[in-house]
């Protein structure tokens, strides 16, 4: 039996997270909500979803999880509360305690905010993405995908492409993809790689062709502008010319699956017709993200053994 953890907060460190097991329990569920469009593993359980930065993706998928599974839930974002009339993040989660919640999902632009979160909450607190630090269940449903399209990620090789340096969704990968057995390569314009590395079975390759030409699967992610110090792009156009995955090169290769957490910036890291066209895995990324938060918050709020 594994021990159950008291928080989700990253991937890394290595071993804190029953990572089979949430992976199983998601496609547990998937199975069932196939047939079903409720059942109450999570009735009496309160779950807040504060999410301080903006998202579509992950705070609807936790709220749909959390509601299919029976728990009562609120949800609030910064514009709505009373951070914006200079509330403390401190303040704010000592108010929200205040009102014990069983679970607190919180994604936040500052690094470590859950970490610091989990350190002045009773709530199990779930990282649903903090700063350029760790979004665990993105990561999690992107194993899950690859998991679903290859069998197995035993010997296969991913690919990811893009703005390594701010991208709490490469860095949760990275530290995932090579304990599920996968060979992890990355690529990046110099000024968006990260200045240290400290990821064992994670390689850089210097060209976009090489990477496509070793991978199984390629990830492409989004320029963090909001989170770069100054422009570490010459322009747009030139990152898209060497970086992008574009619809001519990459049906060279066609066994090649592509993914992008989202959202997308058509024309900049992906061309439209490739993340709509049949390699794409992008759609089936966002359905699994609702049994994957279902199965963590499932592994938090419940007593089940583990
Ligand atoms: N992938 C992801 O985190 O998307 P959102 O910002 O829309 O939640």
């Amino acid at each position: 039996m594994n021990e159950r953890p008291q928080h989700i907060l990253g991937i890394e460190p290595t071993n804190a997270l029953p990572i089979p097991l949430i992976l199983d329990k998601a496609r547990d569920y998937r199975a069932f909500f196939s047939r079903h469009s409720h059942c109450h593993d999570l009735e009496g359980v309160l779950v807040v979803n504060a999410f301080f930065e903006n998202s579509t993706r992950t705070k609807s998928s936790f709220d749909i999880a959390a509601k299919r599974l029976g728990a009562d839930v609120v949800s609030f974002g910064s514009s709505g509360s009373s951070i914006s009339k200079g509330e403390s993040l401190y303040d704010t989660l000592q108010t929200l305690d205040a009102m014990a919640p069983d679970c607190l999902v919180m994604r936040h632009r500052c690094s470590g905010a859950a970490e610091y979160a989990s350190r002045h909450v009773r709530a199990h607190v779930l990282n649903a993405g903090d700063g350029t630090h760790e979004h665990p269940t993105q990561a999690l449903l992107d194993a899950m995908t690859l998991i679903d399209e290859f069998g197995s990620l035993e010997g296969k090789t991913i690919g990811i492409v893009g703005d390594i340096a701010h991208s709490r969704v490469a860095r949760s990968n990275m530290h995932l993809l090579p304990l599920l057995g996968a060979k992890v390569l990355v690529c990046s314009p110099p000024t968006l790689m990260p200045r240290e590395w400290d990821i064992s079975g994670v390689e850089r390759v210097s060209s976009l062709t090489e990477l496509l030409e070793r991978c199984d699967a390629v990830m492409t992610l989004r320029l963090q502008l909001e989170r770069m110090q100054s422009g570490l792009v010459p322009s747009f156009n030139e990152y898209h010319r060497h970086y992008a995955l574009r619809q001519p090169v990459v049906s060279r290769f066609p066994q090649l699956k592509v993914l992008h957490p989202g959202p997308v910036n058509y024309g900049v890291e992906i061309d439209y017709e490739l993340a709509n066209g049949p390699q794409s895995l992008i759609r089936k990324q966002v359905a699994n993200g609702v049994f994957i938060r279902m199965a963590c918050l499932w592994l938090l709020c419940t007593s089940a053994n583990v």
